[in-house]
């Protein structure tokens, strides 16, 4: 099993945009998890559930009917035939999220997904648990963030209303999984870098 390059950071650090571009450069998958925990999300919501009502949630996953792809090179959230996009990240779901992804049951199954898509082939994976918990032993790890102010700026950039605040402070203060730098993962602070130089700042160090 190829070492897998994990990616992880607080909410609109620019880790997905650099996560996808790394992969394009050294020809793996780009595998994004936030996406999965959207989907999750995203599924509650439609079937009228309380995402705060954990054991309405738990009588409702071992069915939840998402399947977990890829679309050439990046992976994607499938309901039924349909690739699921920008119903990910609207209002509702960015509400919404850091609760359902705070419940162990729901991380437990999206983290198998997770590591199976490494046990096929090379991937870039990104998320907030990457180098803590899915993948603990790869020597790839970088966490990537940026000021307040700047993630609430590139969030703004891209049309979105975001509490991202409100969401890292859900994440970094769950029981499971917090979102935290492993021990052994490099900082990476981009406020003042371009993307592209955060791109090949990870990548020379992956090449090292
Ligand atoms: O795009 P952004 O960085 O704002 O968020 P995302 O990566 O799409 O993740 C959305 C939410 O999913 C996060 O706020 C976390 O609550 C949750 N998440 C998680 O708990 N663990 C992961 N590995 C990835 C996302």
């Amino acid at each position: 099993m190829h070492p897998a390059i994990a990616i992880d950071g607080p909410a609109a650090s620019g880790k997905s945009t650099v996560a996808k571009l790394i992969a394009d450069r050294l020809g793996y998958t780009f595998i994004n998890t936030g996406a999965m925990y959207r989907a999750v999300t995203w599924y509650m919501l439609e079937q009228g559930i309380n995402p705060a009502d954990t054991a309405a949630v738990l009588e409702s996953l071992p069915s939840v009917p998402l399947s977990f792809g890829k679309d050439g090179s990046r992976s994607v959230v499938l309901y039924g035939q349909h690739v699921l996009g920008e119903e990910l990240t609207s209002r509702q779901v960015n509400d919404h999220v850091s609760t359902i992804a705070a419940i162990p049951e729901v991380r437990a199954l999206l983290v198998e997904r997770q590591r199976e898509y490494n046990r096929r082939e090379p991937v870039v994976m990104e998320g907030r648990d990457i180098g803590t918990v899915v993948f603990p032993d790869t020597p790839f790890k970088y966490f990537v963030t940026a000021s307040e102010e700047v993630r609430a700026a590139r969030r703004a950039a891209e049309g979105l209303t975001d509490s991202i605040a409100e969401r890292d402070r859900k994440d970094s203060s769950r029981a499971t999984a917090p979102l935290a730098q492993a021990p052994d993962a490099l900082l990476v602070d981009t406020s003042d870098m371009t993307i592209d130089q955060v791109v090949r700042f990870i990548t020379d160090n992956i090449q090292q």
